[in-house]
Formats: C-alpha cells, sequence, structure tokens
C-alpha cells in the first residue's frame, strides 16, 4: 500500500426529506446570499427549486437563482455565473442537480476568488487553493462530484473539455435524498451506473499490490451496481436501490476506493476528448470505452483481470484457458452496459471515422501507459 493523504471534509446528509435541512446547512455555514446553481430545467418542473428558495429564505437568507448550466457544463456560463457573484455580493453557491450543475457552481466558486480568467485552472497553468462555499442537492446519481476533488468543464470557443483538481474543491455539504433521482429519464440512471463504475473499475485496476482491503471494497460495489443498477431502471421507484446506487456514487469517487494505490483514469481522459467533440453524455461514452480498454491491456495484467473476472463477475477460473476467463468478463460488462440501454460501439455512440485521429491525440495511463497508435486500436475494438 503506498503513502496517501485523504481529506474530504464534505456533510453527508443523505435520506428522505432531508434538502428540508438546506436553509439550516446554508445558515451553518455562514452564509448571507446564496446563489442557486441549477441546470437545464428539471428541478423547475419538479417542483423543487421552489421549494429550496423558500427553505433557504424561511433563514433569513437571501437568493438569486442561477439556472441554465448544460450537461457538458460550458466555462462561458461559469463566467456569466462569476460576474453575478460579485455584482450581487453572493457569498455562498448552492448547486442542486448533477455533475454539471455541481461543476458549474464549483467553477464559479474559484473563479470568483481568482482575478485571471477562470480557465487558467483548466489549462493547469495555475492551481486552485481556494473555493467559495459550496453546498450541492444531488439529483442524479453519477458523477460524485458531490464528493469528489474535482470540477470538469468544457470550453466551447476552443472545443476542449478540462478537469481541475484540488482538495479545496470539495463540497462543504452534499444532501442525497434517493427520492430526488426517481424522476431521471431510464438513460441518465444507466449514465450514471456506468460512470460509478468507472469510477472504481480506475481505482480497481492498478499496478500496486498488496492493498487487500480497498481490493474487496471495490469487487463489493462494482458487484452492487451489477446487482441494482438494473433494478434501477426496472422499478426506478424502488427507495432503497436508489439509496444504495446514490451512495456508492459518492464512495466511488471521493476516492475511498482509490487510497494507496495508482490509479488509471485512461477511459476518462479518452472519453473527455469524445463529450468535447460531440456534446454526448458521459456515462454512454464509458460504456463504449471501458470494455475496449480492457481488451486492449489486460494481457499485460493477467492476474488482476483473473481477479476481476472470478470476483466481480462470477466467472470461473480456467486454468487451462485463463484469457478465456477474463475475455468472458470483459463480454459481461459489454452485455451490462447494452442491457442498460447504453451504447456499446462508437457507431451508437456516434463517433465519426473521420475524427477518429483528433480524438486519439493523448497520451493516458498507469496501469498501462497509452499513446496516440494505443487509442487508435483501443477505438478499433470500440466498433
Ligand atoms: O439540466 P437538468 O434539466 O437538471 O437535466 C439533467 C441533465 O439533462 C438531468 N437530470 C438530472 N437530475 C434529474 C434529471 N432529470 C430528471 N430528474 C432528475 N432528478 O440529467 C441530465 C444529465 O445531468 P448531468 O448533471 O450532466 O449528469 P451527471 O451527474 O452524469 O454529470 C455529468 C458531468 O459530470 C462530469 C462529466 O464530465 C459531465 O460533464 N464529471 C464530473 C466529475 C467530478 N466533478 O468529480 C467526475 C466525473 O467523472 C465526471 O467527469
Ligand atoms: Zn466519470
Amino acid at each position: 500500500m503506498n503513502n496517501f493523504t485523504f481529506y474530504c471534509p464534505t456533510k453527508f446528509v443523505f435520506g428522505k426529506d432531508q434538502e428540508k435541512n438546506v436553509g439550516k446547512l446554508c445558515a451553518e455555514q455562514g452564509a448571507t446570499k446564496v446563489l442557486i446553481v441549477y441546470g437545464g430545467g428539471s428541478v423547475v418542473r419538479s417542483g423543487l427549486l421552489d421549494r429550496v428558495r423558500q427553505y433557504i429564505q424561511d433563514e433569513g437568507i437571501a437568493t438569486v437563482d442561477f439556472g441554465g448550466a448544460q450537461p457538458n457544463p460550458r466555462v462561458e456560463h461559469v463566467r456569466e455565473g462569476i460576474e453575478i457573484v460579485k455584482r450581487e455580493g453572493v457569498d455562498f453557491l448552492l448547486a442542486i442537480g448533477g455533475g454539471s450543475v455541481i461543476d458549474t457552481a464549483k467553477g464559479i466558486g474559484i473563479g470568483a476568488l481568482y482575478d485571471g480568467d477562470v480557465w487558467d485552472y483548466f489549462l493547469r497553468t495555475k492551481n486552485p487553493t481556494v473555493m467559495m462555499p459550496v453546498g450541492a442537492i444531488v439529483t442524479i446519481a453519477a458523477s460524485g462530484s458531490e464528493g469528489s476533488s474535482s470540477c470538469v468543464l468544457n470550453n466551447d470557443a476552443l472545443k476542449v473539455k478540462s478537469a481541475c483538481n484540488n482538495d479545496c474543491i470539495r463540497p462543504r455539504f452534499a444532501i442525497m435524498n434517493p427520492e430526488l433521482t426517481y424522476t431521471l429519464p431510464a438513460y441518465q440512471t444507466a449514465c450514471g451506473v456506468v460512470d460509478i463504475m468507472m469510477h472504481t473499475h480506475e481505482r480497481y485496476f492498478t499496478p500496486v499490490q498488496d492493498n487487500e482491503f480497498t481490493d474487496e471494497f471495490c469487487e463489493g460495489l462494482l458487484r452492487t451496481m451489477i446487482k441494482l443498477g438494473p433494478k434501477a431502471i426496472s422499478d426506478p421507484y424502488n427507495y432503497n436501490v436508489r439509496a444504495q446506487i446514490m451512495w456508492a456514487g459518492v464512495m466511488s469517487h471521493n476516492n475511498t476506493v482509490g487510497v494507496g494505490r495508482i490509479q488509471d483514469s485512461a477511459c476518462h481522459r479518452i472519453q473527455v476528448m469524445i463529450g468535447a467533440k460531440y456534446d454526448s453524455a458521459h456515462g454512454a461514452g464509458l460504456a463504449t470505452i471501458c470494455p475496449a480498454w480492457m481488451k486492449y491491456v489486460y494481457k499485460n495484467n493477467m492476474p488482476r483481470f483473473i481477479r476481476y473476472a472470478t470476483k466481480v463477475w462470477g466467472v470461473d477460473y480456467d486454468p487451462y484457458d485463463p484469457e478465456a476467463t477474463v475475455l468472458e468478463a470483459i463480454r459481461r460488462l459489454k452485455e451490462f452496459n447494452h442491457s442498460l440501454g447504453m451504447p456499446v460501439t462508437l457507431a451508437e455512440l456516434g463517433v465519426k471515422d473521420e475524427d477518429i485521429d483528433e480524438l486519439c491525440q493523448l497520451n493516458v495511463g498507469h496501469m498501462q501507459e497509452l499513446g496516440p497508435d494505443d487509442i487508435r486500436q483501443i477505438y478499433e475494438l470500440a466498433r
């Protein structure tokens, strides 16, 4: 096990009706004027926005609405939010939504305290060291942004998507009522399941040995998602199913399952290129890329992939043909993604042949280092 620092100060307030505490939680943080950040309208339609605004105002705290965060959130929109924060004297940011909304709030939070342009942080020429206080009311189990140290934004002008990472951008609190995810379209539920599994896959596939506890944690989390993911689609109002997936989303990406080991974000890095180019859903891209990445790297990492196949997918180990054991697990993963309604080929995802060259231009990976030629072959395997 490698040395690590794990700092996750977010207060998670989990369960039915917990959004009713949002005013008190904002007051605890010393808020006097809250910018309520939301997306394209799901929280308006569900009535959640009106309720939350009222809960905050009931505590004598002023509010300003800021809607319009898009999936694959735009830095251009974040800049607008920064202007409003400065103009209105806002001192707290509350995101109501998923990763795109929370990342918009985080982007505003770091940008409002910086004299330069917020995109500097995403060029990685500068590291954020401070963020305005951010809280979140989560409406989709997926990105884990509610507990993560990451913020991912698109830059429309540059056609680039980029992440910035620092512990200072973890939210102060996250309110997580599984009932708020009932209204999700099945496609978004599925995207979330894939993303949650991907965050764990990327921490599980590590060259670091002797991390038994964390390995078992990862395997249990993945098995739980395999069991409950399809139930969330077939039985969307099942509280306990939604609740377990929601908590798994936090565990998967607040780094509980990643400490003490080298991680490998190759699939995310590849997907980010696709997301920036086509504005497609994050989980959908991962569903297509992950099995292809596995197929490309497993031969150099057989012990880990055999363990994965047997412990996560319950494949019987064939000592005469270990590769068949691994390939069966990858087949089951792809079939699982397909059963959730996810695209599993590049064509289904909408990736065009003529764009592949451009999409290959990156160097990624720690489990196995990959350059443009390797990534081209991963795309071949994803056809
Ligand atoms: O915008 P609204 O109208 O709210 O609709 C959203 C959006 O269209 C809808 N939705 C969310 N909750 C709903 C709902 N519709 C009905 N009922 C509800 N309860 O779902 C759509 C997708 O929302 P989005 O926030 O984009 O989803 P997700 O949480 O999957 O976030 C994806 C974004 O997070 C980034 C991704 O790159 C992507 O931009 N990520 C952020 C991470 C982080 N900050 O730590 C890590 C992740 O790996 C990921 O990269
Ligand atoms: Zn993700």
